[in-house]
């Protein structure tokens, strides 16, 4: 009898850790548009602002763009790529080089790449062309 109880709350805690590490996926593969709209903005358009001639507002692309530029990992106009790929600009490294001087990238620095990248391609799709809301960066 002791030995059924303890197997079942074996089988219990299995349970519970299975179904914590499916919210959790669930959780990574949908994205948090709010963290993803914080580094867009303090990030990749405080260099657009600076070295794209201007701002890129999310509403400059529908949801398929841009899902469209991060299935390709491009970063840059489609027939003139620069040198960096899209996921570039969320990793680690990238944040790394540039935390002294941006705290967005300092704050959101321990993020997985893959969860921010997930993060802001959550905003641009929350924002883009052909959302509920589509946004110009400010
Ligand atoms: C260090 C500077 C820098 C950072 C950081 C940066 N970009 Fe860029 N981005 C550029 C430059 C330069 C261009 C090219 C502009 C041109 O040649 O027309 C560009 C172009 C783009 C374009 C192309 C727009 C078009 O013409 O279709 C997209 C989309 C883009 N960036 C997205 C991003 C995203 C998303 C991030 C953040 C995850 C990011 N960029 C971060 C410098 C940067």
């Amino acid at each position: 009898m002791r030995h059924n109880m303890k197997h079942q709350k074996s089988i219990i805690a299995a349970l519970v850790v299975i179904l914590l590490g499916m919210s959790s996926m669930a959780e990574a593969a949908k994205g948090n548009w709010k963290k993803g709209r914080i580094y867009y903005r303090m990030v990749c358009t405080d260099c657009h602002a600076k070295e794209a001639g201007g701002k890129i507002s999310p509403s400059e692309k529908t949801k398929a763009e841009w899902l469209d530029y991060f299935e390709k990992n491009i970063h840059g106009p489609q027939d003139a790529p620069t040198k960096y790929t899209a996921s570039y600009f969320v990793s680690h490294e990238y944040r790394e080089s540039i935390k002294d001087t941006n705290r967005a990238a300092k704050k959101l620095l321990k993020i997985p790449e893959e969860q921010l990248l997930e993060d802001v391609k959550a905003f641009l799709v929350h924002t883009a062309k052909d959302s509920d809301q589509p946004t110009s960066c400010e």
